[in-house]
């Protein structure tokens, strides 16, 4: 595989910018707003966490044929994520070998060979440079030396993910535990009814600040509270019996089919941890609850090896990007991209059985609501949360240890990511 290398010299200052800020940051209280706005810390950030991670992409069924491709954004980099001739992933950078001119244009497509459609450069779907017909020097020119530069993929339950990095981290311990638990909701075997792109202006890590809370949820999410325990403390002892007593009920149903509730906590399930970037667990809905729609009720039919409707919600986060929560019926999978220091995109997917039918099977009108509502909810706040960041005044202030743990959380891996040492020659810095 060859690299792409980009020049990734970092301006000095913003090291020293970081440096002074780790000094001057108070564990359990929020980040300060240089974090969230300054272009340096911007580009600190792609260096150490977005060029060095696993980052998902996007589901397996979308690209089920081979020549399905998928085109990824991060920042400057884009990739073409293509199925080979023998059913294997390829990533691949989509940028000619020729004079770079970027080669896939389309979110998503289908291409016996990529052709770059400045000059014709034709290239395999495993990047492999085919034909560069009209070169004067075709004759002498070789061939193997100009593929596609490529980059790491993997492929687990139907999520794929991709490395920029040379020297990928470990990818065993999640693909181990995604896979087991994901296996029972069918993902290789749904298809994508739906799919929303915002631009929120507000800085990648606000955006995971408010998805790392429910604090917020009585306020600002009135259906999303309807359904689910999230909002709770985690100490509430009263609702912690109610919930053991609902896992419980759901669990009778599954336990013969190897599946349980494995999280029965009130409050969101504790994530992430130092150097740990995936997690996965089963929780309950609130009773008369068996998928997360507006009413509770069905919104498609049973997904996967499910037996019953009532299977609780399967909820999966990978860091630094993608979140997911599956209900029996369908699940919504969110993306993040960061494209600028006060900038990001969002791509949020439903899917849903592949051999479910629209207008038969499933209507958007009660497939979309709960989470596109939920959804937008944050992004506004996230928003508002950029504005108020951004003003002079601000200084960072205290999480609360019951309601903002896994705020808490976040801040700490975000900072272990930023100052841990690189791997393999990824980080420009240790380029030759
Ligand atoms: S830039 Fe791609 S063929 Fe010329
Ligand atoms: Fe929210």
């Amino acid at each position: 595989m060859t690299e792409a290398r980009g020049d990734s010299a970092l301006p000095v200052s913003a090291e020293a910018l970081l440096d002074r800020l780790l000094a001057e940051h108070k564990p359990g209280y929020a980040l300060a707003r240089a974090f969230q706005t300054d272009p340096g810390m911007y580009q600190l950030d792609l260096e150490r966490i977005w060029r060095r991670g696993w980052l998902f992409v996007g589901h397996a069924c979308q690209v089920m044929r081979p020549g399905d491709y998928i085109v990824f954004d991060v920042d400057v980099d884009s990739l073409i994520v293509i199925r080979g001739d023998r059913g294997q992933l390829h990533a691949l950078h989509n940028t000619c070998r020729h004079r770079g001119m970027k080669i896939c244009q389309t979110e998503e497509g289908q291409a016996a060979r990529l052709v770059c459609p400045y000059h014709q450069w034709a290239y395999g779907r495993d990047g492999r440079l085919l034909a560069c017909g009209g070169m004067d020097r075709d004759g002498d020119l070789d061939r193997r030396a100009f593929a596609l530069h490529g980059a790491h993929v993997r492929e687990v339950g139907g999520l794929i993910f991709v490395c920029l990095a040379a020297e990928p981290p470990p990818f065993e311990a999640a693909s181990g535990a995604l896979g087991s638990m994901l296996e029972p909701q069918g993902l290789e075997r749904a298809k994508v009814a739906a799919v929303r792109h915002y631009t929120v202006r507000a800085n990648w890590k606000l955006v995971w600040e408010n998805n790392r809370e429910c604090w917020h949820c009585a306020a600002n999410h009135p259906q999303y509270v309807k359904a689910n325990y999230d909002d709770a403390p985690l100490d509430d002892v009263h609702l912690r019996a109610q919930i053991a007593a609902r896992a419980e009920a759901t669990s009778a149903g599954l336990r013969v089919h190897g599946l349980t509730i494995d999280y029965q906590e009130a409050g969101m399930a504790p994530f992430p941890a130092p150097g740990r970037w995936w997690s996965i667990n089963r929780t309950p809905l609130v009773p008369g609850w068996v998928t997360e729609s507006m009413d509770g009720q069905p919104v498609a039919p049973r997904m996967g090896r499910y037996p019953t409707r009532d299977v609780g919600t399967l909820r999966m986060r990978t860091m630094p990007n993608f979140w997911s929560p599956a209900s029996g019926d369908h699940v919504v999978s969110t993306r993040l991209t960061p494209a600028g220091p006060e900038t990001t995109r969002i791509q949020v997917q439903w899917l849903v059985d592949a051999e479910a039918v629209e207008g038969r099977d499933y209507r958007l009108e009660t497939l979309l609501p709960f989470w596109e509502l939920t959804s937008e909810q944050d992004w506004q706040l996230c928003e508002q949360n950029q504005a108020g960041v951004r003003s002079r005044a601000f200084t960072p202030g205290p999480y609360s240890t019951k309601r903002e743990y896994n705020v808490v959380r976040w801040t700490e891996w975000y900072l272990g990511e930023m100052t841990r040492p690189a791997r393999g020659v990824h980080d420009g810095r240790s380029l030759p």
